[in-house]
């Protein structure tokens, strides 16, 4: 008996053990936990392994005699066309931006936005073509962004860690849009807003421009990541309040549905998904009824879209902030 025990005993060591070995080994391979993210550190040699490697600036561009890339500016020292490293460049672009805007920009600002916004400035003889590098394939994140401009100011500039730790008003609105590019999954929010074009702005208005069969958009990126992705997956789960459906039957029996825009003594006014207006006199009124079972945002929607449209347009949701 005492023998059985024993071995019972010694079998459950070694199972325990093999458990805690195989853990042991899981997050040695995947690096543990904290390294898992790839971190590099915010320095000018982390941001010079981006820039070599995950971030494929090399691709396009060459650092002085460094690389093979002839295509796109070089950011080095290159004949008579780039007299100055970008660290130093980056000090007269910053002049020029200001100029154009009106803002107080900085080299850190000016190399922030060429990151965040490549086409804000084109730098002349070239197109506007630079990747967008931190949507998918490319997806740095703004950690690692950060660790690149530190190399770019290293070529030539005054290496700025607190200015890219913390961001002047200009480099922080830039920094915002490269965090909701990362949080709503790496999307592109360049083809986002073309998504949103082709497959919302009927309906939505932005800024001024679309559509008023569905809310304003112009702040969406004050709601959170999850609210937006339901509110496209299954509109009525969430219908906004004033944006109900009704359903109006006149006593000739003709019907409309949308969302009611008035209802008074005189009668109600329908606007249907098609942005037609019906309105029906209260005397014509047969029955009145909310329909909560459907939303006139389309519920098929996420049909029409890809996995990336689908994930670009939330991209694109997620920078709409006009005011806090
Ligand atoms: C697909 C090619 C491509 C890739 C990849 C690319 N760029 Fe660019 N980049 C360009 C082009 C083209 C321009 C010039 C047009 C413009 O100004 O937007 C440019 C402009 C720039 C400028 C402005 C240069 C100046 O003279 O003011 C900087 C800085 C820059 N890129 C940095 C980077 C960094 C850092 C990376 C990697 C994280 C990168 N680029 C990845 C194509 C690329
Ligand atoms: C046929 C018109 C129509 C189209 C097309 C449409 N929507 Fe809507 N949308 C609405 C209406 C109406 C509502 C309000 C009812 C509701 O919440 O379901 C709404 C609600 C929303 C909301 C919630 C807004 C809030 O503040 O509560 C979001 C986000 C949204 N739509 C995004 C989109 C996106 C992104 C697209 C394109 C991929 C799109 N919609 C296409 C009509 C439309």
């Amino acid at each position: 008996m005492g023998k059985v025990i024993g071995k019972i005993f010694i079998f459950l060591l070694a199972t325990v053990f093999v458990f805690m070995w195989v853990g042991y080994a899981v997050t040695k391979m995947t690096g543990g936990e904290k390294k898992a993210a790839g971190a590099v550190e915010i320095t000018p040699e982390g941001g010079e392994t981006i820039f070599w490697g995950k971030g494929r600036c090399f691709t396009c561009h060459s650092m002085g005699e460094n690389g093979s890339a002839v295509r796109c500016p070089n950011l080095g020292v290159w004949g008579d066309k780039f007299p100055l490293p970008i660290g130093k460049r980056a000090e007269s672009r910053a002049k020029e931006r200001q100029a154009q805007t009106g803002l107080p920009y900085t080299a850190t600002d000016y190399l922030t936005e060429c990151l965040a916004t490549p086409g804000a400035y084109i730098v002349e003889g070239y197109k506007n073509e630079m990747a967008v590098v931190y949507a998918p394939p490319i997806s740095l994140s703004l950690h690692e962004i950060k660790a690149v401009i530190l190399y770019l100011q290293s070529q030539g500039g005054e290496v700025d860690v607190n200015a890219v730790n913390n961001p002047s008003e200009i480099a922080k609105k830039l920094h915002d849009k490269i965090s909701a590019a990362g949080a709503a999954g790496g999307g592109d929010p360049g083809h986002g807003e073309e998504v949103f074009k082709g497959s919302c702005v009927n309906c939505h208005m932005l800024k001024g421009e679309g559509g008023k069969i569905g809310p304003d958009l112009s702040n969406a990126g004050n709601k959170p990541l999850k609210f937006l992705s339901e509110s496209i997956l299954r509109p009525v789960d969430a219908i906004t309040p004033g944006y109900e459906t009704w359903v109006v039957e006149t006593k000739d029996n003709t019907k409309a549905i949308g969302i009611k825009t008035k209802d008074d003594a005189q009668g109600v006014e329908i606007l249907k998904a098609t942005g037609d207006i019906v309105t029906v006199a209260r005397a014509d009124i047969k029955e009145l009824t909310q329909d909560k079972t459907k939303s006139l945002m389309p519920e098929d929607m996420i049909e029409g879209l890809t996995v990336k449209d689908f994930q670009d347009v939330l991209a694109f949701m997620m920078m709409q902030k006009e005011k806090k």
